[in-house]
């Protein structure tokens, strides 16, 4: 499948909810939220992208490398490559409705298991956007990561219970969504947790637990010693409090505090392959797609999610070639241009 034609269908599909721009950065959409955008001036969502844009690779080849190797070792398995499906739910009030929510996760889903990585999915208010998650994930055999908002007890162990019985392996929290004022004005409320709780959580969970939403050392060193598998760097794409750094920039000093603990992923702003390998020379041992798998999947659905990470894996093999990289899981930091 062509990505123009993806891209195209997208374009008509998302109407009033996402323009598709060239580059996916946060302006045209600035304070949609609901919608695609990020809230408030959308600083934190243009800073992950401009963090990104600004580290420049040193090109290197006079070298032996032409055939690198992508995957990597994360959370249990190998990933054939080190990008992973943000979680994404609401297609009705994000993405204007036009695919149903069960098609998109299945299409996202679907699209990663082709490429050999795993998609995520979503929580929010309705409960059939966390529900159309686990089936997706129970008849795909496990094969998904399910997340679910920082609920107060009773619906998170309900839920937790729930993505448990998907099979699947690994089950995240966007710890983050507790900034989500939406879920509390719907008297759903969501809330950070100390630690004592998110450990309490853990050790009930019936899977790896993932913490997605860490921006600083100390609450990364708190997810470890509460019990996670693992880590997301992340400011929920600009949607939880404005102005946050781009996670680019705060990458290095959180993953070298707890980097060969538990597993580092990040996200913010990739686009490119060559997004995907600044993340990793940063720290991250994975990252995750948000926006670009979205509009790849209200496209193209499972095609479109394959045609988009088709291109994100040329781009980064030719990344890897051009900076003399042999393996995804062992990027040095001397690949990025420091003046
Ligand atoms: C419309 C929309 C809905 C989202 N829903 C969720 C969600 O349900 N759970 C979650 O953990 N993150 C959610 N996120 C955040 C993404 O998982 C991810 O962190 C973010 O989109 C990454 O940034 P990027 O879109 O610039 O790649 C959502 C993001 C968007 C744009």
């Amino acid at each position: 499948m062509d990505l123009q034609d993806v891209r195209k269908n997208a374009r008509e599909q998302m109407k009033g909810y996402c323009r598709v721009c060239p580059i996916c950065d946060g302006r045209a959409c600035a304070g949609e939220v609901p919608g695609m955008g990020g809230l408030g001036t959308a600083a934190s969502f243009k800073d992950n992208v401009m963090a990104l844009a600004e580290y420049k690779f040193n090109m290197r080849l006079v070298h032996g490398v032409t055939e690198p190797d992508t995957s990597v070792q994360i959370l249990g398995r190998t990933m054939k490559i080190p990008v992973l499906a943000a979680p994404i739910g609401g297609v009705s009030f994000n993405m204007g409705g036009q695919i149903s929510e069960e098609a998109y996760v299945t299409g996202v889903l679907e699209g990663c298991q082709v490429h050999g990585t795993l998609g995520c999915t979503g929580d929010g208010v309705p409960p059939f956007i966390s529900e159309t998650g686990f089936s997706a994930i129970t008849r795909l055999g496990g094969e998904g990561i399910p997340f679910i908002k920082p609920w107060e007890d009773k619906e998170l162990f309900e839920k937790m219970d729930k993505a448990g019985a998907s099979g699947a392996s690994i089950i995240g929290m966007d710890i983050d969504a507790a900034g989500l004022i939406t879920l509390k004005k719907m008297g759903r409320p969501v809330s950070p947790k100390p630690i004592a709780k998110l450990a309490e959580i853990i050790k009930r969970c019936p899977a790896g637990f993932l913490v997605k939403g860490i921006m600083t050392p100390d609450d990364a060193k708190r997810a470890r010693d509460a019990g996670a598998a693992g880590i997301v760097i992340s400011n929920h794409g600009g949607r939880v409090l404005d102005h946050t750094p781009g996670t680019a920039r705060v990458l290095t000093d959180v993953a070298a505090a707890v980097k060969g603990d538990m597993a580092v992923l990040a996200d913010g702003g990739v686009r490119t392959g060559t997004d995907v390998l600044k993340m990793l020379a940063l720290g991250a041992d994975a990252v995750m797609i948000g926006r670009p798998v979205s509009v790849a999947a209200v496209g193209g659905r499972k095609d479109g999610v394959v045609a988009y990470l088709d291109q994100v894996k040329e781009e980064l093999i030719q990344a890897m070639v051009l900076t003399g990289t042999a393996r995804a899981d062992a990027v040095g930091k001397d690949i990025l241009f420091r003046k």
